[in-house]
């Protein structure tokens, strides 16, 4: 009889892998808590969250109860015309919870789409108005996503390269720095005219490489955008739910976005879904008594029962002193680690915003998402039982948050031991 490998290597062909040199991928039968068991009952510490989504844990029992229970009430509904309690509920929670001036809730099923509404919320917005204001403002080594337009307002990469004349034009600007600023002022002033809006991931530039930036100068610059008439998309698809160490990204900032993003752990990571939000001005361009004026964009699976209900709960977890504690606690135990890192003589950069840690080993090569180190590690932490998907020579921790201070100090010291063993 054939393996689970042997039947998925015959039939499957899998996200961001180079199916013809790929080790055949572990298949996973059951999870609980950090932990991931594979077939042969082996166990592996979820150090990235299941690609960011897991905020409390694999199979939460209060996030099951939940979704089962709404599983038997209503799992689907047409979006269009219809609505039930858990988008209402859902709506209602999120925006209790977001900045101030957010007051719609437009519902998706990943990231992606959750981007490329805001994008095309951002531009339908001026044309509604009957301006030609087409321009996207981007940061260098963002990443929002796989679709043609969240690509487009993608940082270019091998990644996108086979796509790059496809991609429509966007104007790159570097994360905004104490020294930049002045510049990056400047040049915004002179496209403002024509620029519909600027997207950026608050923070942390996640996909491009747990890339830092500082809170005041991203204040400032948004503050800037918005006194030159150009709109704010935030995409917290992966800073949102507690990862910077506060429930938003947004929390760290003075000034608001008009529109925001959210997906991976909007439902703990139980089930696919998407928001965009936005500010009453951006949903007041659309109302006319204009056909023509509405936003045509919908998906088969627009606010899903079963995953509004389980975002409800866990957001009911995320809001909990328990979760909030967790969190603080992760957020410190990095801290601690950081600090060892730093003097470390194989550690280029160490940096940690909130629950996010991530490391730039020093190699011969340069730090890019192709780095043949990562080859070696990826299968190292694989073999001592933790799941850590490096990015090149970069390796980064994003526990869920009920992963313990035994299992964060087991996987700390794992990484030390790469340190002096993988290297030499
Ligand atoms: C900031 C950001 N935006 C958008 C996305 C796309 O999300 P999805 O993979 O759900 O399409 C990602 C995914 O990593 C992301 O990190």
């Amino acid at each position: 009889m054939k393996t689970l490998a042997e039947r998925d290597q015959q039939h499957i062909w899998h996200p961001y892998t180079q199916m013809h040199t790929a080790a055949p991928a572990i298949p996973i039968v059951r999870g609980s808590g950090a932990y991931l068991f594979d077939e042969n009952g082996k166990r592996y510490l979820d150090a990235v969250s299941s690609w960011w989504v897991t905020l409390h844990g694999h199979a939460h029992p209060y996030i099951a109860k939940k979704v089962a229970a709404q599983l038997l009430q209503l799992e689907q509904v047409i979006f269009a015309g219809f609505t039930h309690p858990p988008a209402i509920d859902l709506a209602e929670a999120l925006l209790e919870i977001l900045p101030e001036n957010q007051k719609k809730i437009f519902y998706t099923d990943n990231g992606s789409t959750a981007t490329e509404v805001a994008l095309k919320m951002c531009l339908q917005f001026w044309d509604n108005k009957g301006l030609k204001k087409q321009k996207v403002l981007a940061l260098t080594n963002g990443y929002h996503g796989d679709t043609f337009g969240a690509m487009s307002v993608s940082g270019r990469s091998a990644w996108t390269k086979p796509f790059d004349n496809l991609l429509f034009d966007v104007v790159f600007i570097e994360p905004p720095t104490v020294e930049n600023l002045p510049e990056l002022k400047a040049f915004i002033s002179g496209i403002a005219i024509d620029t519909a809006c600027f997207i950026y991931e608050p923070l942390v530039q996640g996909a491009g490489g747990m890339l830092m930036y500082n809170a005041a100068c991203l204040d400032n610059l948004m503050s800037h955008c918005r006194n030159e008439e150009i709109l704010l998309i935030q995409d917290e698809v992966f800073t949102g739910f507690g990862r910077t160490g506060k429930n938003f990204a947004s929390d760290h900032l003075t000034a608001f976005p008009d529109l925001m993003c959210f997906s991976k752990g909007l439902t703990g990571g139980t089930m696919p879904l998407g928001v965009t939000s936005c500010s009453q001005e951006i949903y007041e361009a659309f109302l006319s008594e204009d056909q023509h004026k509405a936003l045509y964009h919908g998906h088969s699976f627009t606010a899903n029962p079963l995953a509004c209900t389980a975002a409800l709960a866990s957001l009911e977890l995320l809001r909990s002193a328990a979760t909030q504690n967790d969190i603080a606690r992760i957020c410190q135990k990095h801290k601690d680690f950081l600090i060892r890192l730093q003097t470390h003589p194989k550690v280029k950069v160490a940096r940690q915003t909130g629950t996010i840690l991530a490391i730039e080993w020093e190699t011969n090569e340069e730090t890019w998402y192709f780095n043949q180190f990562r080859d070696r590690l990826y299968p190292y932490f694989l073999e001592n039982g933790i799941l850590l998907r490096p990015l090149g020579n970069i390796i980064y921790l994003l526990p869920p948050y009920c992963m313990s201070n035994e299992d964060l100090d087991f996987i700390y010291a794992v990484i030390l031991q790469a340190l002096d063993l993988v290297l030499s």
